[in-house]
């Protein structure tokens, strides 16, 4: 086992079209943020596991020992199986989690203990740590800041269990792990946003795990070519939802109205392979006109989404102000308020790009220039990391 101190980060995501579809099958294609959730995990010997959240003010010890006399046996399968509600309840209960578990604090501290006492169980020992995670995403806001969690959270004990190997190396200041070592990262990742979401499609912790930009479908993810221009207008309504209730809303609308709503979802995947074929296109060889054609698709797509019942007065409000400044919108992960994303077409002067996010501003919303495409799960070197997420670490 690793006794030295591991520091570990993931990107965010947006998805670009395709969020719910890809719940059922559809094609989904997602971009990492540069916004990123970063973990420190400090091997001990002082019987303890401590878990410190201080974004959504958690701070949990459970004795080693303890944790080591449950029986957590129902995990041994812990491969690709969705927890059942039993395995959640059993793990509630050794969590000591009292309080709703349906909450995000709740939800992030059953997603450890999972991933926790799945990966070490191979150890002969359950080992002693202190994990603490920071993150620059905004929780709830459809942006995969649990994905981000989890992916850390899998890297890191994998890592640590020496499942796979640390990959940094000296005197660089970040560094990435090989493809099969990432393939295992990401499957964990996966069951931890199980635990949090229920039943995901697995895009965010894909983008989370691997970073780019991507194309999704059922599992299968492939890079994507895209024109280093694009640039997006991130905006947070800060309207809170949960990703899982909206999946759900979908799934039984889909079995009220099979009829009205598969052909909704068909042609959101068309809209999805429509701006792949786009976006290949202007990799070769950019043209205003590219820019039209991927403004239609986001109208469209906002509209398919509102049609989902995954709109939100917040989401109408933010299509409006931009649509007054010329430009296009539509939400960004699963709706119901969260976030939304603006295309910012590269003719665009600065002074506009300003005036929109001054009256986003205005709406009570926050709004930021995003760079996209950031690299995924990574490993750091203390030495290099930027002060303000040392001091967050650190606990300010
Ligand atoms: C959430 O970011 C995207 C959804 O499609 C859910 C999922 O893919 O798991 C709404």
């Amino acid at each position: 086992m690793l006794s030295e101190v591991l520091l570990v980060s993931a990107p965010g995501k947006v998805i670009l079209h395709g969020e719910h579809a890809v719940v059922h099958g559809k094609v989904a294609l997602a971009m990492a943020l540069n916004l990123r959730t970063f973990l420190r995990l400090q091997p001990h010997s002082n019987g303890k596991v401590c878990l410190n959240l201080p974004n959504i003010g958690v701070k949990r010890a459970w004795d080693v020992a303890g944790l080591q006399l449950q029986d957590t046996s129902f995990l041994e399968q812990g491969d690709a199986t969705v927890p059942t509600a039993e395995q959640v309840e059993k793990l509630k209960e050794v969590a000591g989690i009292t309080q709703d578990g349906a909450k995000p604090e709740g939800l992030a501290v059953l997603a450890f203990l999972y991933l926790y006492l799945s990966i070490c169980r191979k150890q002969r020992a359950l080992p002693s740590l202190d994990i603490t995670v920071w993150s620059q995403l905004p929780t709830g806001a459809g942006l995969g800041s649990s994905a981000a969690y989890s992916a850390c959270m899998a890297a890191a004990l994998l890592t640590m269990c020496e499942e796979i190997p640390n990959p940094q190396k000296d005197g660089v200041s970040a560094s990435r792990w090989a493809v099969e070592d990432l393939e295992l990262i990401n499957k964990w990742a996966f069951q931890g946003e199980r635990m949090i979401h229920g039943n995901p499609s697995g895009v965010d912790n894909a983008v989370s795990t691997w970073g780019g930009a991507l194309r999704f479908q059922q599992g299968k993810i492939s890079s994507l070519e895209r024109p280093l221009a694009l640039k997006i207008l991130l905006t947070n309504t800060k309207v809170p939802r949960s990703t899982k209730t909206l999946v759900a809303s979908v799934r039984s609308r889909l079995l009220k109205f099979p009829e009205i709503m598969t052909p909704l979802l068909t042609s959101i995947n068309a809209i999805s392979l429509e701006c792949e074929r786009m976006l290949g296109e202007m990799a070769v060889a950019p043209a205003p006109e590219h820019y039209l054609v991927l403004e239609e698709l986001i109208d469209m797509n906002q509209h398919h989404l509102n049609a989902l019942g995954v709109g939100h007065a917040s989401l109408d409000q933010l299509c409006r102000v931009t649509m007054a400044h010329g430009l296009h919108s539509k939400l960004t992960g699963a709706g119901g308020g969260g976030c939304g994303i603006t295309l910012l077409r590269p003719d665009l002067e600065q002074p506009e790009v300003e005036a929109t996010k001054q009256a986003l501003n205005d709406c009570g919303f926050d709004c930021w220039e995003t760079s996209i495409g950031a690299p995924g799960i990574s490993v750091h070197s203390a030495d290099f990391l930027d002060p303000s997420v040392r001091q967050a670490l650190d606990g300010l």
